[in-house]
């Protein structure tokens, strides 16, 4: 984990109120892993007075991009940075996916701007790995494509693809592979990360979920990340047990 002042390459408006932000970093660029996230202090004044958490979405030789869709003042700040400007990162933070086990299948599941760690993941599995990436939105100016693999795509108002929410997409269509060679990689809100935890264990699918919380200091001191394991001693952070854990760890 570094703390570096960091070039911004370019903010890039790749859909309505989705960003992409590149900036320059050899060091995070060279240890981040997928599903791992980097903390940004958005502005040079105190306000916002924390740091915002993202998910590292690629990264290109020494340059990382970040997914952002607008929400609040941080994010708007964010948009509105120029080729140029510094952006002070603590980066790369987390435990991220693990991608390592023997599977044949990698089935992500993203729900909106939960799409943000994937390319990343997808650049790193080994290639002769079939990706199937299921996305969903409200609508579908709300589906984020952004180099992905053999999208299919759930709305919730059924004006693109599957209509219902992307779970029921998911069961409808998981029959098609091999059980025993899938692994499933999820992010999304809360409602959709606990639907799918209950899907997947109830028919014992390997499946990892990556997880939010408000965050402060992103590396394990402030304990203010937590969330309820499940046969756990003690609770999990967010920030350093996590965000990604198994989907039969935690509590959502
Ligand atoms: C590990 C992790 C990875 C994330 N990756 C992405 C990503 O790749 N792309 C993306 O668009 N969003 C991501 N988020 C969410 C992102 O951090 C929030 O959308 C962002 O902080 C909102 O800031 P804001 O000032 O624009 O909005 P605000 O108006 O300040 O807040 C809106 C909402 O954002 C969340 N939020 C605000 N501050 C924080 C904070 N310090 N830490 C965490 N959540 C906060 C809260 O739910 C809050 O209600 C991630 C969050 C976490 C924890
Ligand atoms: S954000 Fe401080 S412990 Fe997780």
């Amino acid at each position: 984990m570094i703390e570096k002042n960091c070039k911004v390459v370019e903010v890039n408006e790749i859909q309505t109120g989705i960003f992409i932000l590149k900036v320059k970093s050899s060091q995070i660029a060279a240890d981040v892993k997928p599903g791992q996230f980097c903390n940004i202090k958005v502005n040079d004044s105190l306000t916002p007075f924390l740091r915002r958490p993202f998910s590292v979405c690629d990264v290109d030789e020494d340059i990382i991009s970040f997914q952002f869709n607008l929400v609040g003042e941080g994010t708007r700040l964010l948009s509105q940075k120029k080729k140029g400007d510094l952006l002070n990162i603590i980066g790369p933070l987390g435990v991220g996916f693990n991608y390592s086990g023997n599977f044949e299948n990698a089935i992500i599941v993203a729900g909106g701007i939960g799409a943000a760690p994937f390319p990343l993941l997808i650049k790193n599995l080994s290639k002769d790995i079939n990706v199937i990436s299921f996305i969903g939105g409200r609508s579908k100016k709300d589906l984020i494509k952004y180099k992905l693999k053999n999208v299919i795509v759930s709305t919730d108002d059924g004006s693109e693809g599957f209509n219902g929410n992307v779970i029921q997409l998911l069961e409808s269509e998981i029959h098609k592979y091999d059980k025993l060679n899938i692994k499933i990689f999820a992010c999304g809100p809360n409602a959709m990360l606990r639907a799918l935890s209950k899907f997947t264990i109830e028919n014992k699918f390997d499946c990892e979920i990556s997880t939010e919380s408000v965050m402060a200091c992103g590396f394990g001191i402030c304990q203010g990340c937590n969330i309820e394991g499940i046969n756990s001693e003690r609770f999990l952070l967010v920030c350093k047990d996590g965000p990604v854990f198994k989907a039969e760890d935690v509590k959502l």
